[in-house]
């Protein structure tokens, strides 16, 4: 008999802050493909990578493991609304589990600088969208001030809900491996996902699962890259607009993860951002949205400048789907747009244009 998956909450029930008086709303969230690359492994020479495909999630994104526990926790406090600052995921993700939930959400996100199909997701869910004149740091100011002086409730990754429902993709990883990575990467904007994972691997060997915690590697844009160059960047630019953050909120977190697991953080420039997202598309068949390509345009960048990575596992996180922001996919790697032919519906006019006749 077939199974569903139940959503994060039930699948981890007891390695989650949560009790029997938890209200679950879930969208089926989690239990996400671990996914064999094997173009990318022989491209960075490592032995294997995987890429763990966040996009499957309901909403198209990782967001969702989180949201699922604050939009639960939110609602068993008896929460009305939820409010979040968002670069476009985040706020998909709220506005689903707040309909879910039958409660209101309301959404900041930076003015323009938001892919059309996140912004299409948040008012398909009827959330009540403010764009700020602003960036993605300006917006999560607004949302913690609001929340904390008006009746709504924060579901961004400040909320440790949202990081504790995050760390079980590494519980799946571990699951699906049957052991640790030698090494994770990740892209990184707030760091809380390279916070979440870092914990959830933690956790895993606390309990005796794996023996060791993976190396956590974050990539970051390198027009917005504040871990990269050890300070907050005050107008962060990037095309990868769901990583456009200059002031991480889990900066603390992030760095005291990279300590302990020994791993670093890097950044990397747009024009190797897109050539990833690309590459992805047409060699390993995984379509993801631009910033999720950061982590492994991260990963070949680490083995051009001579990182051996002969022998080693790496799992990689992508962390959204490539329909959310699919502008990207419609240009050439000049940028020029591209069309499809047209043509007529004779099969010799058709073979003659496909090279065939
Ligand atoms: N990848 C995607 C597709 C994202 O949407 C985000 C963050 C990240 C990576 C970085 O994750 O912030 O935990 O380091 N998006 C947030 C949002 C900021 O509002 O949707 P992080």
């Amino acid at each position: 008999m077939a199974h569903q998956w139940r959503g994060v909450i039930r699948e981890y029930f007891e390695r989650l802050d949560v009790d029997s008086n938890t209200k679950i709303i879930t969208l089926g969230e989690g239990g996400t493909p671990l996914v064999a690359a094997p173009a990318l492994a022989q491209l960075v020479g490592a032995e294997e990578v995987y890429l763990k495909v966040e996009g499957m999630n309901p909403t198209g994104s990782f967001k969702d493991r989180g949201m699922t526990m604050a939009v639960s926790k939110a609602v068993t406090h008896g929460a009305k609304a939820v409010i979040c600052a968002s670069t476009g995921n985040t706020s998909a993700s709220a506005a689903a589990y707040a309909a879910a939930a039958g409660i209101q959400s309301v959404v900041l996100v930076p003015k323009g600088k938001i892919a059309l199909g996140k912004l299409a997701q948040a008012v398909a869910h009827k959330a009540q969208i403010l764009q700020v004149k602003g960036n993605f740091d300006d917006c999560l100011d607004l949302a913690r001030d609001l929340a904390e002086n008006y009746a709504v409730h924060l579901v961004n990754s400040v909320n440790p809900d949202r990081i504790e429902g995050q760390k079980t993709g590494a519980f799946e990883v571990v699951e699906f491996l049957d052991r640790a990575p030698d090494i994770h990467v990740l892209p990184v904007g707030n760091a809380g996902n390279y916070s979440a994972y870092f914990k959830g691997y933690k956790e895993d060997v606390q309990a005796g699962r794996i023996k060791h915690i993976p190396q956590m590697w974050g990539y970051q844009a390198d027009g917005s890259a504040p871990f990269v160059y050890g300070t907050p960047v005050k107008n962060p630019d990037t095309i990868a607009t769901a990583i456009r953050i200059g002031n991480p909120a889990s900066y603390d977190l992030a760095l005291a993860a990279r300590e302990e697991s020994q791993g670093r953080f890097g950044a990397v420039k747009d024009p190797d951002i897109l050539w990833m997202h690309r590459f992805l598309s047409q060699e390993v068949g995984v379509f993801v949205e631009p910033s999720s390509a950061t982590g492994a345009a991260g990963l070949l960048q680490a083995s051009r400048a001579g990182d051996n990575l002969a022998g080693k596992t790496i799992v990689v996180t992508v962390t959204g789907n490539g329909l959310k922001d699919a502008a990207w996919a419609l240009k050439d790697e000049r940028g020029k747009e591209i069309k499809p032919q047209i043509v007529s519906n004779h099969a010799k006019e058709v073979a003659e244009r496909l090279g065939l006749a």
